[in-house]
């Protein structure tokens, strides 16, 4: 496997930043990264452990538990880490003369590489803190409810843009519309049950749809619910914060208005990073953050007030791209889709274990969840965390917010290796005793 690019230790390009060179980090250091060979295609690349190993090699590793919890955020890969920890220290040490002089014109081309890796321009992009922020923001400034409306999200979404979707019903005397999905969907199952929920609330005006759920990994077919809501005048705001990276994906083929996205899960920048688009000429529907002014509605930028947050994280984005790109968004996504594999197929032969997410490939991801078979209550499935970690060594995490109850969320990353997922796989059998 060849790498890309001269590779600057950390020592050098520290030595460079100590010997009072005045420019933007990303000038400092360049990354190197693994290549995949030429010629193999993502599914045939999945199977490649030589490959697969060379990669996990540029992630530092924590001995003594296997850790099955990636959904939370992506682990940095190490020359992600060293343009971070050297965009720190140059910040630290320049302050506001570079803050001030130089920052701007760096972030826009971070804002630049956001939007060229979905496919849209710099103006429909703003950074953003976090997936959160963006998404509270959309809401909270939707200008278009009234009492006659309603509004609709599923039990799959992220449980603080629930509330929050609530909470904007309530606040114009609208109603909310909470759609429970079955444990197990395939795409056609959800696309029926939107459709039908569609016929059902006529006055339907909003809704929130989640590319890729936080509880299962289900993948929702967000393209195809929107043109439906389309034709029906309703308007889309999509969850992307688990979707981009874990999916290979741009935002032309979701064909949305609005999404949040974050960086710090699957492409793998510091932990700050999220991203809000809106698609040019659809601002009027959204108002600015209270108290900015876009009399035109043609500034994205006004509907976020971020003020002083991590320069270094933000400076970080392009490294963290050009990492995720050089290994390759479709690798990315066939090989933790494998991953994924090597325990379900398992779990899905033992009646002892339900399986929860997608019922057909295109609704899986690398994420998906399992209970005990009938053991759904959040006692029940803390009791199985905790079993998980302390008799097998294995990390994974609870989510409780499904409708059909709680479950155990498993999430293998690109250096997980398929002995680990072997040993979940085992404790999985022996969980019947
Ligand atoms: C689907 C989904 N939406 C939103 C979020 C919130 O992300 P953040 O806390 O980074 O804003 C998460 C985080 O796990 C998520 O999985």
């Amino acid at each position: 496997m060849k790498k890309t690019g001269a590779t600057f230790s950390r020592r050098q390009m520290l030595g460079l930043l100590g010997a009072g060179v005045a420019a933007s980090p990303r000038l400092l250091a360049q990354t190197s990264s693994p290549m995949p060979p030429a010629n193999t295609d993502a599914s045939r690349l999945a199977r490649d452990e030589a490959f697969w190993k060379e990669v996990g090699s540029y992630y530092d590793r924590a001995e003594g538990i296997i850790n099955l919890e990636h959904g939370y955020w992506g682990k940095m890969a190490r020359p992600v880490q060293e343009q971070y920890l050297a965009a720190t220290q140059m910040v630290n040490k320049q302050l506001s003369y570079y803050a001030r002089r130089d920052y701007g014109r760096d972030a826009a081309e971070s804002v630049r590489r956001v939007a060229r890796a979905l496919d849209v321009e710099p103006e429909e992009i703003v950074l953003t803190r976090n997936a959160t922020e963006s998404i509270h923001n959309l809401i909270r400034q939707y200008q278009r409810i009234t009492a006659d409306d309603a509004l609709l999200y599923a039990d799959i979404d992220y449980p603080s843009f629930q509330q929050t979707m609530q909470w904007l019903a309530d606040s114009a005397g609208a109603t909310g519309v909470m759609l429970k999905l079955p444990p197990r969907a395939s795409q056609q199952n959800i696309l029926d049950l939107y459709r039908s929920a569609f016929d059902e609330h006529p006055n339907l005006k909003l809704i929130l749809l989640t590319h890729v759920s936080n509880q299962h990994g289900l993948v929702v077919p967000v393209a195809a619910i929107t043109q439906e809501a389309r034709r029906r005048g309703i308007d889309v705001i999509c969850d992307s914060a688990q979707s981009w990276g874990l999916l290979d994906f741009t935002l032309p083929e979701l064909g949305v208005d609005w999404a949040g996205f974050n960086l710090h899960k699957w492409i793998g920048s510091p932990v700050g990073v999220g991203a809000l688009y809106m698609r040019r000429g659809t601002l009027e529907k959204i108002s600015p953050y209270p108290g900015e002014r876009d009399p035109d509605n043609t500034r994205a930028a006004t509907r976020v007030h971020t003020a002083t947050s991590n320069f270094a994280a933000i400076l970080a984005v392009p490294a963290a791209l050009d990492f995720h790109e050089a290994l390759g968004g479709a690798n990315k996504e066939a090989r933790l889709r494998y991953l994924r594999g090597l325990w379900t197929q398992e779990a899905d032969t033992m009646p002892h274990i339900e399986v929860l997410g997608g019922a057909d490939e295109d609704s899986w991801t690398g994420m998906a969840s399992f209970r005990l078979r009938d053991q759904s209550s959040a006692a029940e499935v803390n009791a199985l965390q905790k079993r998980l970690e302390q008799e097998f060594g294995i990390f994974t995490v609870a989510r409780y917010e499904l409708g059909s109850g709680a479950c155990i969320r498993v999430t293998p990353q690109v250096f997980t290796t398929p002995d680990e997922l072997a040993q979940l796989v085992s404790a999985l059998k022996r969980l019947q005793a």
